[in-house]
């Protein structure tokens, strides 16, 4: 379903929402498709807003019965225009970590998320998700796009409005980047055999949101930090090997491509120092939201076309950032 958010000239948008309304930012893309997609299972009504009405991505969203409405962070009065009315909001903003091409600055991502929420309060949207990172927090990490949800996170919490910030772990597809050497049989990523890094399935951040706007009471003023499994390197040997069915060798980035990549080295060493490693309590998590995929059932399962495609991808420069 495509509706106009001609701001402008047309209130219709009011008219046409209800209790059962969520807006969903970012629908089109990892977190707020997951989000979208569990909403809908669970019975809500879905408002996604897009940039592009034509894009193949907002047409999928529509043919899923998700009420698409065009607008743009830089357009604030799109996004009050798309939130009137609604029971509940989903934030997710992109971010400088996304590279360079993306065009988004720490600043940019800091007035898109402060501007939602700000919103969201005025207007008397009941519930509000925002997502943030694990390593966010009260101390400055020195990573621009960390910092920037922290600093969006104190904003949220100095707002009066009820809501829920989630903290993700590395999303299990970031795994699967080309340019990890899967397609070499020997894996790099950020771990030492025995260090501990937390992940997180994307579609699990689906359902975490969506039983957090089932029973918004129990988790309003909370901030969560969430993931679904616990990996090491050894690990991530073994269980990139049983999902190819041949050996993968695997090793931490050598420290020549630190040297050479600071956004490597500076994500690195917040990994070394424990605060990328994350410290979700995914027992605690389990119980609360339900059973949370491990990498085993994601490689085996949803993940199972991006692990292909990392295997079948031909290229020799880390792509991460
Ligand atoms: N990767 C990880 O492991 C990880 C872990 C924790 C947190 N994060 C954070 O997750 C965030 C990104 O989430 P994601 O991966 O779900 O994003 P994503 O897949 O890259 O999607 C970004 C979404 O934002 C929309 N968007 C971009 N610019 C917009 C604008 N100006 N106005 C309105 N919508 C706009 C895009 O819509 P279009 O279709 O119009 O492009 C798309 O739907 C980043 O802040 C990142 O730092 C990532």
């Amino acid at each position: 379903m495509i509706s106009s958010n001609d701001h402008a000239s047309s209130p219709e948008i009011s008219k046409t929402t209800s209790e059962n309304v969520i807006l969903v930012f970012g629908a089109t893309g990892q977190q707020g498709g997951a989000v979208a997609s569990a909403l809908l299972a669970d019975g809500w009504s879905v408002r996604a807003l897009v940039r592009d009405l034509k894009a193949p991505k907002a047409r999928e969203k529509a043919s899923l019965n998700i009420e698409v409405v065009q607008g743009d962070f830089n357009d604030e009065a799109s996004i009050r225009s798309a939130m009137t009315g609604v029971y509940g909001v989903f934030s997710v903003q992109p971010s400088s970590g996304q590279g360079a091409a993306y065009g988004v600055s720490d600043e940019d991502e800091v007035r898109y998320g402060t501007m939602i929420a700000d919103i969201a309060a005025q207007v008397g949207v009941s519930h509000l998700v925002y997502t943030s990172v694990n390593a966010a927090g009260p101390e400055k990490t020195g990573m621009g796009h960390f910092d920037s949800k922290s600093q969006i996170e104190a904003h949220i919490r100095s707002l009066d409005i009820s809501s829920t910030i989630i903290r993700p772990a590395g999303f299990m597809e970031l795994l699967m980047l080309p340019g990890l050497g899967l397609d070499q049989d020997a894996y790099v990523s950020f771990l030492r055999p025995t260090q501990i890094g937390q992940v997180i399935a994307v579609r699990d951040i689906g359902k975490i949101v969506a039983g957090i706007f089932s029973n918004p009471g129990r988790f309003a003023g909370r901030t969560i930090e969430i993931a679904g499994d616990e990996l090491t390197g050894e690990s991530l040997q073994r269980s990139l090997s049983h999902a190819a069915g041949r050996p993968i060798g695997y090793s931490r980035f050598p420290d020549a491509v630190l040297k050479e990549n600071e956004f490597l080295r500076r994500l690195t060493a917040l990994f070394d120092d424990g605060r990328l490693a994350g410290h979700a309590d995914i027992g605690e998590l389990r119980r609360e939201f339900g059973h949370l995929l491990s990498f085993d059932e994601w490689l085996d399962g949803p993940g199972r076309p991006l692990f292909e495609a990392a295997q079948n991808a031909s290229s020799s420069a880390i792509a991460l950032r």
